[in-house]
């Protein structure tokens, strides 16, 4: 059987030779916004997992909008540096296209790594004041962000230039703007986040589009460029699926090349209704109604569920995140279910099961190896 999720697409001028993209995945490892080992070995593996696209972790473009202590940043030549010798090192081990998601935590800057509890940093943790629209925090217990100024969100504008010049310049082949999960981007796009009366508050898409205008000019045409973007705050009066088609149009007109249509993570008492694709109706509906090429993401884990999603047209790729987390061979394997041949690294070819005399299923055990 032919599978669509095998057949390449092309972002801006780069060639997935694929449909299946590793998500943005945050580590919470880093030393001060720099990667070191932890990265080098979970990119580097992934970087020959045979996905289309690998998609490097939401990377901060001020030290101040770090979601944690431990998230990854460009705004220091360290963190550049860092950074060009693990997407070396991917580039060792395979062609496959790398990407990179940039953002801003705004007022969810400054909390925990997960495994610490994911609460707003303590007076002991080395807190720090955040940023956001409207001096709202997301839930009781986290930090009142300070309301930006028109000079902060000019110099906010300015950073993601900087890191977009940055990473430009260690050589990723796809930058993506992180504008959904209630980062800084999203919470000026949602009523329930931006309650300001100025410019930024009567076009809440001011500041997005003042971003994504500045980085499609210092992004190179012949390498691809998007966005994720939030198809629903789950809670009453915030963002839905119209609002989400509205902001991808813009998107189009300034020249992006595709968006990837996720939801929630805005407010702490949105009610998401999740289960097994549970997001694909959003990219379906963005996909309809304009013309980037469209990422589905969420639940998204068995193989015949996302050749359907392409196949049927509802998306153009299809985005994991926990099934990589959970399987690095995903690929592999729906590779031979679909009968279709990848390049293996030749050190682990052996692994194909195909390569196995006697059985295409069952992997026998180690004798004779
Ligand atoms: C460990 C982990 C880290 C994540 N970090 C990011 C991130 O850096 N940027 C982002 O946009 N989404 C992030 N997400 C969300 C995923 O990219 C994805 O959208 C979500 O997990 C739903 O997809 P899934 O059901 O395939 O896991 C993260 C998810 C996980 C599990």
């Amino acid at each position: 059987m032919p599978a669509t999720l095998f057949t390449p697409i092309t972002l801006g001028g780069v060639t997935l030779p694929n449909r299946i993209v590793v998500s943005p995945m945050c580590q919470y490892s880093a030393d001060d916004g720099s990667m070191n080992d932890w990265h080098f070995v979970h990119l580097g593996h992934l970087a020959y997992s045979g996905a289309g696209l690998v998609m490097v972790e939401a990377t901060h473009v001020t030290r101040e909008g770090r979601i944690t202590h431990g998230c990854t940043g460009l705004y220091s030549d360290h963190n550049e540096a860092s950074m060009a010798r693990v997407l070396a090192h991917c580039r060792t081990v395979s062609k496959n296209p790398v990407g990179i998601q940039i953002g801003h935590a705004g007022r969810k800057a400054s909390t925990q790594v997960p495994w610490e509890g994911r609460e707003a940093l303590g007076p002991g943790e080395s807190p720090w004041p955040t940023l956001a629209p409207s001096p709202l925090p997301f839930s009781e217990t986290w930090h009142t962000p300070k309301e930006m100024s028109k000079e902060e969100i000019l110099q906010t504008v300015d950073a993601f230039v900087a890191s977009a010049e940055r990473a430009r310049r260690i050589g990723f082949d796809v930058l993506e703007l992180h504008s959904a999960h209630g980062y800084l981007l999203h919470q000026f796009l949602s009523p329930l986040s931006n309650r300001r009366s100025d410019e930024y508050g009567k076009e809440r898409m001011k500041f997005a589009l003042q971003v994504a205008r500045a980085v499609r000019e210092t992004w190179p045409k012949e390498r691809g460029l998007g966005a994720r973007i939030s198809a629903n705050d789950w809670a009453e009066g915030g963002l839905g699926p119209d609002d989400a088609v509205t902001y991808a149009r813009e998107l189009e007109r300034l020249g992006f090349d595709y968006v990837c249509v996720s939801s929630g993570g805005l407010v702490s008492h949105a009610k998401l209704n999740v289960g097994p694709g549970y997001q694909l109706p959003f990219a379906e509906r963005v996909k309809k109604n304009c013309k980037l090429k469209v990422r589905a993401v969420g639940m998204i884990a068995d193989p015949d569920q996302a050749e359907a999603a392409i196949a049927e047209g509802k998306t153009d790729m299809v985005a994991m995140a926990r099934a990589f987390l959970d399987n690095p061979r995903w690929v592999w394997h729906a590779a031979e279910r679909f009968g279709v041949k990848l390049d293996y690294p030749p050190q682990y070819a052996r692994a194909r099961h195909d390569a196995w005399p006697g059985s295409k299923l069952a992997r026998p055990s180690a004798k004779g190896s």
